[in-house]
């Protein structure tokens, strides 16, 4: 049911058995062995979690409120998608792709920088922002000794109404299933980057790493200046007060929905997405409680309880909508 008209499909990598791409095999020594520099600041989170929020958060932070700069380069390119190309990177993606693009040279040439990704990470002047969905166990074994990291958690069941919405988005993932189905592949670890809960773990067992952010999607939801407070510090930066409220409010969802360097409508132009689906869909939390049926929930709640059992990781509590 998954990526049939996309990818070469599926391995699973590491002790953990990560579902990644067949593509990662080609770049898993070179990601692995990846020189790193002090000064990187990397973004590392599950899919769905708000991977995108974050970065601009911190990318802004970093780069003391440049809004200039911030809306003429689109983030994909200030902080680019470290395995793109293990996604893009197959003779079928790339077939696929050169159907999408419709003969385009623009649209080709994009594609075609996609599958260079790790190369270009190699490349990018200091200081780098990257970001990541590969689990820690497979990056290189020194990052949080050698650069800062911000990760952000999210409770697996929006991730996963997020995620679903994500394939049916992305027409080329060639996802035609129900969320009842993509559940259920979701817990037995079939969706990319699955498993979850061995993702967030392997985070937060290294939350009092100095060199490690460790962020809820549900605590800047309820309060962003906190957010960008704890990112500044975590940075070393010292912004005032009416920074942190402008960077909060340039943040919020709505605004964020209209930003055209971040909200990647642009792959509608690229005919690579749905033109009546957004990758901003709703920003909440708890909307989970729209897809998942008693029967379900119950089972999503003992999934849950079983993989934290023993562990210290609690995720915040929020109000239902
Ligand atoms: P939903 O699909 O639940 O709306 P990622 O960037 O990791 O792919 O995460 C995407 C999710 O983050 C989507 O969740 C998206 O709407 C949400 N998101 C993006 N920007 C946001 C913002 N400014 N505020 C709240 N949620 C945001």
């Amino acid at each position: 049911t998954f990526n049939l008209a996309f990818t070469d499909g599926y391995v699973r990598v590491g002790p953990k058995g990560y579902f990644v791409r067949s593509g990662y095999r080609k770049e898993a020594a070179k990601i692995y062995n990846m020189s790193l520099r002090p000064d990187d600041i990397w973004v590392v989170t599950f899919p769905k979690s708000g991977t995108t929020w974050v970065q601009e958060l911190v990318w802004m932070v970093a780069n003391d409120f440049d809004y200039v700069k911030s809306s003429s380069i689109p983030l994909v390119d200030r902080f680019p998608f470290l395995e793109m190309s293990t996604i893009v990177n197959s003779d079928k993606a790339q077939a696929k792709m050169k159907e999408l693009c419709g003969g385009n040279k623009k649209h080709m040439e994009i594609a075609e920088m996609l599958t260079k990704s790790v190369s270009l990470a190699e490349q990018l002047p200091s200081p780098r922002f990257i970001k990541t969905h590969l689990p820690l166990t497979l990056l290189p074994p020194s990052l949080l000794d050698t650069t800062k990291v911000v990760y952000v958690a999210r409770d697996a069941r929006d991730v996963a109404v997020s995620y679903f919405h994500h394939y049916k988005l992305m027409t080329f993932m060639g996802y035609y299933g129900d969320f009842k189905d993509y559940w259920a592949s979701f817990v037995k670890g079939d969706v990319e980057d699955c498993p979850y809960f061995e993702h967030v773990k392997e985070f937060w067992e290294q939350r009092q790493h100095p060199n490690l952010l460790f962020l809820f999607y549900e605590d800047l939801l309820k309060d962003l200046p906190a957010g960008v407070r704890r990112v500044a510090q975590f940075l070393g930066k010292h912004p005032s007060e009416a920074q942190v409220t402008a960077l909060s409010e340039y943040l919020t969802f709505d605004n964020f929905k209209k930003n055209k360097s971040v909200n990647f409508e642009v792959f509608k132009e690229l005919g690579w997405s749905d033109k009546n689906m957004s990758f901003m869909r709703k920003g909440k939390a708890g909307d989970w409680r729209d897809y998942f049926d008693a029967e379900m929930a119950a089972q999503a709640q003992q999934w849950i309880d079983d993989n934290l059992r023993g562990t210290d990781l609690c995720f915040p509590e929020h109000d239902p909508k």
